[in-house]
């Protein structure tokens, strides 16, 4: 599929090199504040602070690349999904789901994540890219005070 964002300009999927790592730490810190059910458990400092190079020693990032613009990303390792943020204006254009399919090419018997229960839209769009919840790894005790749920995809074959 190919997919054009809303400026007109083709999302190139790449892995993200140390100086794509600050544009990362906006997205997810912006998501942070814009959402008013996730409460803030590190300051944008703190948060921003695990985004140094080494961070790509220990998991892959992918990028989506719009004209030299960081649209989105993705952070995993050993095929459990730590993190997929896409920025506002990129939203429902596709871009999560080029993350994903290119993660499933990556990790093609298995992939985890979590997610938190009130983060519905994200549920949404899990579910429609084949991932299942996996009831007895729910997690009521978190540090956000908002349970998470484990959900799984696994490949048909
Ligand atoms: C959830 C997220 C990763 C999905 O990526 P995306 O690029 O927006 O998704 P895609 O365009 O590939 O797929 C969109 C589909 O996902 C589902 N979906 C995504 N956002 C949705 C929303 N707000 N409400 C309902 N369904 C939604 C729908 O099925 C949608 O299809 P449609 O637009 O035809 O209805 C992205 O919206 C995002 O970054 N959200 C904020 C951060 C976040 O919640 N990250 C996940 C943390 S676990």
């Amino acid at each position: 599929m190919t997919i054009e964002c809303a400026q007109g300009r083709l999302p190139a999927i790449r892995p993200a090199t140390a100086a794509d790592l600050p544009a990362c730490a906006v997205i997810i810190n912006d998501y942070i504040d814009q959402t008013e059910w996730l409460s803030r458990t590190k300051s944008r400092d703190e948060l921003a602070g695990f985004f140094t190079p080494e961070l790509l020693q220990k998991r892959t990032v992918l990028v989506a690349d719009v004209g030299g613009e960081i649209a989105a990303y993705v952070s995993v390792a050993d095929g459990f999904l730590y993190a997929i943020y896409i920025a506002p204006g990129y939203r429902r254009s596709g871009l999560g789901k080029m993350l994903l399919d290119e993660l499933k090419l990556q990790y093609p018997a298995q992939l985890e994540l979590t997610v938190f229960e009130l983060n519905v839209a994200a549920r949404r769009f899990y579910e429609r890219e084949g991932f299942h919840e996996v009831p007895e790894r729910r997690d009521d005790d978190t540090e956000e005070g908002v349970p998470t749920l484990l959900m799984r995809w696994r490949s048909a074959a």
